[in-house]
């Protein structure tokens, strides 16, 4: 198989008739890590919901293409089938469905009729990775995210990633509100998923998350689109010094996509 490929080209979005990403440009390969920083309310998160076709969220032009074939052509399902799969900001409770129930019918899914997973095999991959995200067992009969702790949800994204085996992981903020352990455990969670075969985008407003997943590429994302690419040493800069000077460097005087309070 050829090398993984995400292509994102000038693609513009639209909630409820405002623009909000005005041209993102971004090429993700397999075996590449892109963080995405920016200040808040640029179109981080927006980008992520479009990818995975957020019926909210209006394509209002541009393209992308997973492996070639037309992503903003297919439906969530088929999105997922295809390879991609987003860590969310705020993860949803789902009452009612336990959280193996759900990753189980996830996997089934992706896999298709007639190909499903033996249960042994599922419970032994569950324990497997609960286990490098030091999760308790609990986790896996309780229902989906309710009254999960911030951390826990957010290492609970990670296990579904780990668990689905993803192309292209869009990982939004996973470092918020995580202690500095955990932190660790969901940096290795990411770190054992790398691999010439997935790529992965990470949103995060922190370089710390950086020292322990070491990107190949790091861009500035301000008014809907990337204003500035570079490497770790950008992710560096931002930390020490803030924005300002890319602000001051491309003559942008307000970063966000119009929505400033
Ligand atoms: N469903 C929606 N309905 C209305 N406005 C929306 C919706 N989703 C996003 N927006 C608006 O689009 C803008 C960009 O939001 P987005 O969540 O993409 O920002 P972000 O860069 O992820 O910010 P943060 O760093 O705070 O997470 C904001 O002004 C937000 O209010
Ligand atoms: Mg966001």
């Amino acid at each position: 198989m050829s090398t993984p490929n995400l292509d994102i080209r000038d693609l513009q979005v639209s909630i409820e008739d405002k623009q909000i990403l005005k041209g993102v440009n971004l090429s993700v390969n397999g075996g590449e890590i892109h963080a995405i920083m920016g200040p808040n309310g640029t179109g981080k998160s927006t980008l992520a919901s479009a990818l995975m076709g957020h019926p909210k969220y209006e394509v209002t032009g541009g393209s992308v293409t997973i492996d070639g074939e037309d992503l903003l052509e297919m439906e969530v399902d088929e999105r997922a089938r295809a390879g991609l799969f987003l860590a969310m900001q705020y993860p949803s409770e789902v009452s009612g469905v336990t959280n193996s129930d759900f990753l189980r019918s996830a996997i089934n899914a992706k896999r298709g009729e007639g190909n499903e997973i033996s249960l042994m095999k599922f419970i032994r991959e569950m324990d497997k990775q609960m286990d490098v995200l030091e999760m308790d067992e609990s986790f896996a009969t309780r229902y989906l995210n309710e009254g999960f702790s911030g951390g826990e949800k957010k290492r609970n994204e990670i296990l579904q990633m780990m668990m689905l085996k993803p192309r292209f992981s869009i990982l939004d903020e996973i470092d918020s509100g995580l202690d500095i352990d955990a932190l660790k455990i969901v940096a290795a969670g990411v770190n054992e998923m790398r691999s010439p075969e997935r790529g992965v985008i990470i949103i995060t407003h922190y370089q710390r998350l950086l020292n322990y997943i070491k990107p190949d590429f790091v861009h500035v994302f301000m008014q809907g689109r990337i204003v500035k690419s570079g490497g770790p040493e950008l992710a560096e800069r931002l930390e020490q010094e803030g924005y300002d000077w890319v602000k001051e460097e491309l003559g942008i005087v307000d970063e966000t996509v119009g929505h400033k309070v």
